[in-house]
């Protein structure tokens, strides 16, 4: 990838639309109406309230990142969205339940004029929803179509200048990628055909290509993680970044397990378990929707603990995730891990994390992100995978002959240090040898 020659400015007005308006989206909507009215803090957004260090410690330089980079504003932001239940943002947000009267009361008005439009819905591919407010096409290339005009209409309407489309929809069932995915032809011609391997959410990260739309995908999904899509977004010049929302659990298995590393400290075992009562759970209490989220949970330890480089501390570990549909709880999940280290000597040890955590709560402010940062990238001239975007995600995606880097802290330095590549600034390696000359 060339560093931008130029950055646009974040003129006029950006819509963020999302696929699926549930608990995670109407969380961000309310939250980013309060934060604009003065009503709250944008509290777990890197966007807003990150800063980034430049050139030497001893230059005092530590502007906010929104300041260096030249983010969109949050008052330029209009939401939009699709959902297999016609509820607008408003209703969809009290029954998810995840926000307190007092804040939803205040984000009332705004929420109730968000509607959503009729979703391109297959219940094969979500076995546990079945909502009326659907598409009808004579095939899914036609419903890809659908969307493409949908896309064209909001902006039309709103008057916007950009867009950017972040992923918020339930997770599909497991799907792997085949020949139908191989190449853009194969790929239209699957979407002709009816083919079970292209699932809704593929048509809407197509239709964003094909306009033009930076895509993000916050769940688990296949969606836009092969070959005829990342291909076809290098084609239209669009930035494509994905799968599923780092929050929970995982987040503190990629903020843990680094640490033990550091320390060569061996692993017997981790052994997560999590209830959950909100739709999401719901889905997920589908095994064919829990084995993709298995999938994208499982995968982070290996990458990080390198068992083959090193056998002795991590060849062995057993990991196991499990996910329990527990309606009382509802989007207050509680995750459980018991982690089985040794140390000198190989004396065992445990460590039990017990989160009370807010599952939207927690990805609100990463779809916030990703929509100012996709936008950023877009407006840079970035396109393809943004692999510097992996910090927000559990199953980054990547360039096909990499692994993807898990490490919450690598991730993090990966991202400041792409800001300051954009901005041609020096990057900072953490040497720091020049103070001691
Ligand atoms: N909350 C988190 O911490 C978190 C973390 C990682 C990933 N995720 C993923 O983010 C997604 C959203 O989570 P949520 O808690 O808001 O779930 P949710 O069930 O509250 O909302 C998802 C919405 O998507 C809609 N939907 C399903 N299929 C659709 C389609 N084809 N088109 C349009 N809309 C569709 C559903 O009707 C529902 O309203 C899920 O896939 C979840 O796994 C969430």
């Amino acid at each position: 990838m060339r560093r931008p020659v130029s950055i646009a400015p974040p003129k006029g007005k950006l819509g963020v639309l999302t696929p699926g308006m549930g608990a995670v989206s109407t969380t961000v909507m309310a939250g980013v109406e309060l934060v604009r009215r003065g009503h709250a803090v944008p509290v777990g957004s890197l966007t807003q309230m990150g800063t980034i260090r430049l050139g030497r410690r001893t230059e005092s330089r530590i502007p906010k990142i929104k300041e260096f980079v030249k983010l969109a504003e949050l008052k330029d932001i209009v939401f939009g969205g699709w959902d297999p239940f016609p509820d607008n943002a408003y209703e969809a947000a009290a029954k998810a339940g995840v926000l307190e009267a007092k804040h939803l009361d205040k984000a009332a008005k705004f929420l109730k004029t968000i509607k959503p439009m009729k979703a391109a819905f297959d219940q094969n591919y979500v076995k546990n929803l079945d909502g009326k407010h659907v598409k009808k096409g004579k095939n899914k290339f036609d419903l890809a179509e659908q969307i493409r005009q949908d896309i064209r209409d909001f902006k039309k309407k709103n008057k916007l200048d950009r867009l950017v489309m972040v992923w918020c929809g339930s997770t599909e069932i497991f799907l792997k990628a085949e020949s139908v995915h191989k190449d853009l032809a194969s790929f239209e011609k699957a979407m002709k055909s009816n083919h079970q391997a292209i699932a809704p959410s593929m048509l809407y990260a197509y239709a964003a290509i094909a306009e033009g739309v930076p895509f993000a995908n916050g769940a688990p999904n296949l969606t836009v993680d092969f070959a005829a899509l990342t291909e076809f977004a290098k084609q239209k010049g669009v930035p494509l970044c994905g799968k599923d929302f780092k929050t929970g659990q995982t987040m503190m298995k990629t903020i843990l397990s680094p640490g033990f590393k550091a320390r060569m400290l061996g692993l017997d075992g981790w052994f997560s378990t999590n209830i959950l009562g909100n739709r999401d759970g719901e889905v997920l209490d589908d095994p064919g929707s829990f084995k993709t989220k298995e999938e994208s949970k499982l995968g982070a330890l290996e990458y990080i603990l390198q068992p083959k480089v090193y056998p002795e501390l991590y060849g062995k570990f057993t990991h196991k995730v499990r996910i329990n549909y527990y309606p009382p709880r509802g989007d207050n999940k509680e995750g459980w891990d018991n982690i089985d280290i040794f140390g000198w000597l190989g004396y065992p040890m445990q460590i039990k994390v017990d989160f009370l955590c807010r599952d939207s709560i927690l990805a609100a402010p990463i779809v916030l992100d990703l929509a100012l940062f996709m936008d950023l990238a877009q407006r840079s001239g970035m396109h393809g995978i943004q692999e510097w975007l992996s910090f927000y995600f559990k199953s980054p995606m990547c360039a096909p002959e990499l692994y993807p880097e898990h490490d919450l802290f690598i991730q993090l330095m990966k991202l400041k240090n792409t800001l300051r590549w954009m901005m041609g600034e020096e990057l900072i390696t953490h040497l720091g040898a020049e103070y001691y000359d």
